[in-house]
């Protein structure tokens, strides 16, 4: 009876790791759906097989959860997706120099693990979301050299991690954060933005005037 029991448990907890893993591969497939790869370097990425972790440009842990996305510099172009935000165990999304157009899902918000969000030198529009401020592990976030508008969010000031923020060459505006870790950012990483108006002074709000 006991050891029936047991056994049912073990089932259960194969079965929801087998779908954890099934739904990363989902999620990196429905990636490789919204890409145009030219060069052909996502072929290795087989749906097939039980998990993503012996596909090729990605990295897992010993639990086969998906760590590292490496798409850097591939001729990569196409859209970011929204299931981008189930890969929960991702520590480097890294997709800088390619020629990714559209907007960043706010579901990126939603990596609590991740370190490194490098989209810099791509085709990137739209607005930088709000919900990157809910990503507590950021070390690194590179958007420079693409075609982001709107205003540099607030939320960013409030994760203690981040060491390098990069929004050079961008089509931001408004005024740039002072408090938190971007104490520490040189102004040059804020430069060609042409409407960007300047760190803002502490008191004076409204951050976001003709912006
Ligand atoms: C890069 O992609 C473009 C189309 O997006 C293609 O015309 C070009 O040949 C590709 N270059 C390489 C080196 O794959
Ligand atoms: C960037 O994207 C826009 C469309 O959103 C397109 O018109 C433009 O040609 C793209 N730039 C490059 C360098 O591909």
């Amino acid at each position: 009876m006991a050891a029936g029991a047991l056994g049912l448990a073990l089932v259960a907890a194969f079965a929801v790791a087998l779908a954890g893993a099934n739904s990363e591969g989902d999620a990196l497939s429905a990636l490789r759906r919204s890409l145009r790869d030219p060069g052909g370097v996502l072929q290795s990425w087989d749906p097939t097989l039980v998990n993503p972790c012996t596909w090729f440009h990605v990295t897992c842990d010993r639990d086969n959860r998906v760590t590292r996305l490496d798409l850097g510099n591939l001729n990569l172009s196409g859209h970011l997706v929204p299931e981008l935000g189930k890969l929960e165990h991702l520590q480097y999304l890294e997709l800088y120099k390619n020629n990714i157009e559209g907007t960043i899902p706010s579901e990126l918000g939603d990596l609590k693990n991740l370190i490194s969000l490098d989209l810099y030198k791509n085709n990137v529009s739209g607005t930088i979301p709000p919900t990157l401020g809910k990503l507590k592990s950021l070390v690194f976030l590179r958007l420079n050299g693409n075609r982001l508008t709107g205003p540099i969010p607030r939320e960013l000031a409030g994760i203690s991690s981040l060491k390098v923020v990069d929004v050079s060459g961008n089509n931001l505006c408004g005024t740039i954060p002072t408090t938190g870790p971007f104490e520490h950012i040189p102004l040059s990483n804020f430069e060609r933005n042409p409407r960007l108006e300047g760190p803002e002074l502490q008191g004076l709000a409204v951050y976001e005037t003709n912006c």
